[in-house]
């Protein structure tokens, strides 16, 4: 724990202040790096905590839908039991729950947690060669724009959720307003489920024979 403790004091980590970061109490919310999908500025810093503690009927599992994640590293979300959000050296139980890396970037499409607080940390000093880069709708997309829900623990979790790669870096997922249900946007000229009908695939054609998926 005083190694987690130290590693936040030398990486700087604000709460807020810059247009990111906060204490997040609503059941359901985004987290947005600014200016998403625009290029935010470097050196960014920010940490989110959502805070489950005050919710009326606890047990609850914090829910992060990893939605539109175009960063591939520099974000690392980490589950305390007990976090102060104004005094962050008064925490209880950190385990880090997933750190974003090029490998997984694209495919993780949730992280959650049991416990009462999920903190989101974000760090990056450059634009630079830290964005995952695709299609000609997703080569100017900095950042993250991702949604969490706060479900009872005894609750149904939403059966889809979708990510850049299900929707075949392709189209943009997101959520619906109540943050239950997720799709795949498409970029013109492709449609689908997962965005995976390229321009030249329409439904009644017959190019793609013997089951084929025309893409
Ligand atoms: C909380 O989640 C962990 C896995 O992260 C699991 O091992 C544990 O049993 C869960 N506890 C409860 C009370 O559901
Ligand atoms: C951010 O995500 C939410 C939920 O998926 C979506 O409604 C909103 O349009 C997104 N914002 C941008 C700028 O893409
Ligand atoms: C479909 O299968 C038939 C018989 O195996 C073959 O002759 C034909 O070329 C196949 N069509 C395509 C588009 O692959
Ligand atoms: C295509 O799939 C259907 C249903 O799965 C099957 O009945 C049919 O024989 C398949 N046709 C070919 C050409 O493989």
């Amino acid at each position: 724990m005083l190694a987690l403790l130290l590693v936040a004091a030398s990486m700087g980590v604000r709460i807020a202040g810059d247009g990111c970061g906060g204490h997040l109490t609503a059941e359901r919310g985004v987290i947005t790096t600014s200016n998403f999908p625009r290029p935010f500025d470097v050196p960014a810093s920010c940490r989110w905590v959502i805070d489950s503690s005050s919710t009326p009927q606890p047990p609850v599992v914090i829910v992060v839908y990893l939605t539109q994640l175009f960063v591939s590293t520099g974000l690392t979300f980490t589950e305390y039991a007990y976090y102060e959000p104004d005094s962050p050296s008064f925490q209880l139980e950190p385990r880090v729950l997933h750190t974003v890396t090029e490998e997984n970037a694209a495919t993780t499409a949730t992280v959650w947690t049991n416990q009462s607080f999920l903190v989101v940390d974000f760090a990056m000093d450059r634009l630079e060669g830290n964005h995952l880069r695709a299609a000609d709708g997703l080569l100017d997309v900095f950042g993250i724009n991702v949604t969490y829900n706060m479900h009872s623990a005894i609750g149904k979790l939403p059966d889809y959720s979708c990510t850049a790669a299900k929707c075949s870096l392709l189209g943009n997922c997101y959520a619906s307003a109540d943050y239950s249900n997720f799709w795949c946007d498409c970029f013109s000229g492709y449609s689908g489920k997962q965005c995976s009908m390229g321009p030249l695939c329409h439904p009644d054609s017959d190019i793609c024979e013997n089951n084929s998926t025309c893409r």
